[in-house]
């Protein structure tokens, strides 16, 4: 159990562990970051994020929460490839009995909202752990959840992705940057990055490649706003769609460091191919 979660706390990218003694420091003495920078809210006004648990895997103190994720249709959950990697469950998805989804639980020490076992999991087959490239995975559920739960995912092309769009992360991660779990669902406020601002702030090299074509970035100029470690998976929702699915990044609300994530409209075909 400890392994897997220091697996989870690494993630998939030594780059995000490396920047994180650094910059823990930086919000430590700020208790009320989530999300980075985020604030409550509650789970029944957002009814479509998700968290993934295995309290086989991660202990059952926090309903087993490991990573985020969205409901895009009755049975169909996405989350991040990298949150069903060996890396960060410690053994096979196929080897983890207990995965499911929790919906409608906006506090994990409660037991408000449903838990439904996932019934198949389809890592995207594109996803690329070297890259990160097509962060995606799709998860059958094995119950269905009211169609007013469900998300939309946006399309190539709409206008959501123009850099500026206001948008919201939700999440259940790190809060500091130094590893201290949220025991409830969170939001920050952030918004779509231009794609170019994003290759500046990663061209590559030690720190990880942005890639337009499936990937976009959120943030605010001065930092202090981001996804962070646990919030793996879950959703950035613009317009009142699913733009983005947490990824990767350096360190966590860092200025010049936004959060990366997968381009939804870039690995709809997987989703597609899943029956969702
Ligand atoms: N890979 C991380 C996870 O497993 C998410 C990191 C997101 N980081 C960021 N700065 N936006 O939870």
């Amino acid at each position: 159990m400890v392994a897997a979660l220091i697996a989870a706390l690494l993630g998939p990218l030594a780059p995000q562990a490396a920047a994180l003694a650094p910059q823990a420091q930086a919000h430590d003495q700020d208790p009320d970051r989530a999300v980075i920078g985020g604030y409550p809210v509650r789970a029944a006004s957002h009814p479509w994020v998700v968290a993934l648990s295995s309290r086989d895997r991660f202990g059952s103190s926090r309903s087993g929460q490991f990573c985020g994720g969205a409901l895009v249709g009755p049975r169909t959950a996405v989350t991040a490839a990298h949150c069903l990697s060996r890396n960060v469950l410690g053994v096979e998805p196929s080897q983890v009995r207990d995965l499911r989804v929790i919906t409608g639980r906006g506090d994990l020490s409660g037991t408000s909202g449903k838990e439904i076992p996932v019934a198949s999991v389809r890592v995207n087959p594109e996803y690329d752990s070297g890259t990160n490239k097509g962060d995606i995975a799709v998860l059958r559920l094995s119950s269905a959840v009211p169609q007013k739960s469900v998300i939309r995912m946006a399309e190539k092309n709409d206008p959501a992705y123009r850099a500026g769009t206001p948008a919201d992360v939700f999440g259940w991660g790190d809060t500091t940057g130094s590893g201290s779990y949220a025991t409830t669902l969170r939001a920050a406020r952030v918004k779509v990055m231009e794609d170019a601002v994003c290759a500046r702030a990663y061209p590559g090299s030690d720190k990880g490649t942005f890639d337009a074509a499936t990937m976009l970035c959120a943030g605010v100029e001065s930092g202090g706003r981001d996804a962070c470690q646990g919030d793996s998976g879950g959703p950035l929702i613009a317009s009142g769609k699913l733009v983005g699915l947490v990824s990767w990044g350096v360190g966590c609300g860092e200025r010049g460091r936004p959060g990366v994530y997968t381009r939804v409209s870039a690995v709809a075909h997987v989703v597609r191919a899943q029956g969702g």
